[in-house]
């Protein structure tokens, strides 16, 4: 079966190895922003592909505003030359200083963080001592996983975030990661109760707080429902996957149209131990293991095969197939969730033309850079 990430030189290319398709990650930053209308509406989160080459990538197509997890994310933004980074984690224990430290490495980047209770406003403000911060207020809408709940306590916070020194409060950051319902107007009808509430939250705040125009929504599953409210003044959407995309969203999300999976994985098929096993060297040290089996991977031109086990360097199929595919032979997967994916390589071989011409660091999956 064809597929456009056949490479020319595969049998140089030692394996396991993740693939980016610079040409597909174009594409994909280009769509997102033609969705959203205007690149000022999007923040896209990095810990997808962790790497300064995507970023500079979406900076020349006019997204100056980005989303990351950890102070190594945050520093791979500045040193690509982001010029405002949200950093969406609260900031607690040494991660105060260590934020502190890389926003005077990088005075040229505007560096924020996340405040949802007593410790993370005391975190921020500490980093802010050194050298002026902003900070979104975190709320949990549903997820509960991070964040204050809308009302009167994350009122007060917002007041006494607004009133910290060296701190500006700069808005609302509401992931609702859960808004991922299969139907496309399940996800709308979702996008929108949470929304309501948020932006009449906002507003409260904006009149009788603080000043507080931007509020920061969404993933790449619904991207498309946020990226259509073009009426909804300081919206920024948050997606991060979309750029790589990958056989999980791809297979749930038919609805997000123009996105091609721009990351693969070249592996061997290592060995056959029965008439219909073939073994990969494709182990959960080269792909996340965090999909359900069945969803761990989609080889590419393996028609009916069914993933059956996979350990540290092995990935065994059962499939009727086996037979044309000998020992040695080079099969391209899509991983089932590309961004921890991503994290378990410390470089992504780059091709264009179909051929291999380069590679880019997955800088950020250290977790110590300079900072
Ligand atoms: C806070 C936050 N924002 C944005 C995203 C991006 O979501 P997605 O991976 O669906 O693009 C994530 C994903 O984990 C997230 O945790």
């Amino acid at each position: 079966m064809p597929h456009p990430y056949r490479l020319a030189d595969e049998a140089t290319i030692p394996s396991p190895a993740l693939v980016f398709y610079p040409e597909f990650i174009r594409r994909n930053v280009a769509r997102v922003v033609e969705m959203a209308g205007d690149p000022a509406r999007l923040r896209p989160h990095v810990k997808t592909h962790k790497s300064r080459e995507i970023v500079r990538l979406q900076l020349a197509a006019g997204v100056t505003k980005h989303k990351c997890a950890t102070i190594a994310e945050a520093e791979v933004l500045a040193s690509a030359g982001a010029p405002d980074v949200l950093l969406a984690y609260p900031v607690l224990g040494p991660t105060a200083d260590r934020l502190a430290k890389l926003a005077a490495l990088f005075p040229g980047t505007q560096f924020s963080a996340l405040v949802d209770g007593t410790e993370s406003l005391a975190g921020l403000s500490s980093a802010a001592r050194a050298h002026p911060l902003g900070a979104f207020l975190d709320l949990n809408v549903g997820m509960d996983r991070t964040g204050v709940i809308i009302g009167n306590a994350a009122a007060d916070l917002y007041a006494r975030t607004a009133a910290t020194p060296n701190l500006t409060p700069r808005g609302l950051h509401a992931y609702d990661g859960q808004n991922h319902q299969g139907l496309p107007a399940d996800r709308a009808a979702a996008v929108e109760a949470t929304l309501r509430t948020v932006l009449a939250f906002r507003d409260r705040l904006h009149r009788e707080v603080a000043p507080c125009e931007v509020v920061v929504c969404g993933g790449t599953p619904n991207f498309p429902m946020y990226a259509a409210l073009t009426a909804v003044p300081g919206l920024e959407c948050s997606p991060g996957t979309y750029v790589l995309h990958d056989h999980g969203y791809g297979s749930r999300y038919p609805d997000f149209t123009g996105i091609t999976p721009a990351a693969v994985l070249l592996t061997r098929v290592i060995a056959k131990p029965t008439p219909t096993r073939v073994t990969l060297d494709l182990g959960h040290k080269a792909v996340a293991a965090d999909p359900l089996l069945a969803n761990r991977v989609r080889l590419l031109g393996v028609p009916d095969h069914t993933v059956v086990g996979h350990s540290e360097e092995h990935l065994m199929i059962e499939t009727a197939h086996a037979a044309a595919f000998d020992i040695g032979r080079v099969v391209y997967a899509l991983p089932g969730h590309v961004c921890p994916t991503c994290a378990l390589h410390r470089e992504a071989l780059i091709a264009e033309g179909g051929r291999v011409v380069g590679a880019w660091a997955i800088a950020a999956r250290d977790r110590l850079l300079t900072a």
